[in-house]
């Protein structure tokens, strides 16, 4: 049987380690494309060369020509360009100019991608995350079961280790879910977060939990104010689950950036929702119920996605 055929598209922080975190795992033989040819074809190779002692049997190639990428199963979009000062204004670009900026990359990314991989499940994980999705859904043509973001399994994975932390026990009885889109204004749920099935509130006080969820909700600024940059190993552990989830057809429930149809009151827009991800795509939309606060939560999260998604002029739906 044919192996398994993963594109990441930005060989940088976030694409490159999600690349590495395939090929250990021998999820799938991995190409690696960025406009810059010799840093996917370096990188790639790097890759290559640690598989001997990490014993991965997958094939790993490098470089800018999407004919490489043909007939992936699954392809993971991270190009992009980080908010950065510029070097002869001094001035950072504003909202506006960066989700423009980026708007074009992933237009440009998904079109090629569409062209070559015409069955793919895209993994969106640029940012402004919610509103790339709009735009890979638009500039793909693809059914929106096979556009998914990644961000829930990062923010989630984040409220998850600080819980664990927190209380001294392992992550892997800390169960709970991030709701909402990927900014300040996302929607951890304490209310469905358990300890081995014990509420979270019966074992850490309140004003402890309250500042895991504020400390969740900066997360990614908490990253960028250490290093300087956005983060990468976390995300692009998120996007890996995610390809997982799709590629071995694993019906996963991770919450994720999905077009909402009607679900939670939204129609035609990327939200992060419980999502059953499996070999299609978003196989199913799972609709919590959520209490008047949780309702009022979410709605001031989509509300925040709806704002950035405007920038991008499409029309409505
Ligand atoms: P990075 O700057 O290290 O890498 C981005 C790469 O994209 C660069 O290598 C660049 O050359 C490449 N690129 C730019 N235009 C391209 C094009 N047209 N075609 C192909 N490649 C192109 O940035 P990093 O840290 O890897 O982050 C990537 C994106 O992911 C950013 O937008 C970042 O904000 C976002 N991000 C999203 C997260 C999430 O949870 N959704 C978490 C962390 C980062
Ligand atoms: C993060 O949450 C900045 O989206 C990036 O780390």
């Amino acid at each position: 049987m044919a192996r398994n055929k993963v594109t990441v598209v930005g060989a940088g922080n976030v694409g490159a380690t999600c690349a590495q975190w395939i090929a250990s795992r021998e999820l799938a033989d991995v190409v690696l494309i960025d406009i810059l040819e010799g840093a996917a074809k370096g990188k790639a190779l790097d890759l290559t060369q640690a598989a001997p002692v990490y014993k991965y049997d997958v094939r790993i190639v490098g470089g800018s020509d999407y004919a490489a990428t043909t007939d992936s199963d699954v392809v993971v979009i991270t190009a992009g360009v980080p908010r950065k000062k510029d070097p002869v204004t001094g001035q950072f670009p504003s909202r506006d100019d960066l989700v423009k900026t980026n708007q074009k990359i992933v237009g440009d990314v998904a079109r090629q991608v569409a062209q070559y991989s015409p069955n793919a499940v895209l993994i969106i994980v640029s940012n402004p995350l919610d509103a790339m999705c709009h735009v890979a859904l638009e500039e793909s043509g693809f059914p929106p079961e096979r556009v998914i973001g990644q961000a829930g399994a990062l923010d989630t994975a984040r409220y998850k280790a600080f819980i664990a932390e927190e209380l001294g026990v392992s992550i892997k009885d800390v169960h709970g879910i991030v709701l909402g889109g990927h900014g300040d204004e996302m929607v951890p749920l304490p209310r469905h977060t358990s300890i081995a099935g014990i509420p979270v509130r019966e074992l850490m006080s309140e004003d402890k939990l309250q500042a895991i969820i504020a400390r969740t909700r900066k997360g990614g600024g908490e990253i960028v104010g250490l290093i300087g940059v956005s983060a990468w190993y976390a995300p692009a552990a998120g996007a890996a689950e995610m390809v997982e989830a799709v590629l071995h057809d694993q019906k996963r429930v991770i919450p994720s950036a999905v077009l909402l149809n009607g679900e939670y009151g939204y129609n035609g827009l990327f939200v992060g929702v419980p999502a059953v991800l499996g070999a299609k795509g978003v196989e199913k939309i799972i609709v919590m119920e959520l209490d008047d606060d949780e309702k009022a939560m979410l709605e001031k999260s989509a509300s925040a996605v709806r704002s950035v998604v405007d920038v991008l002029g499409y029309q409505k739906a």
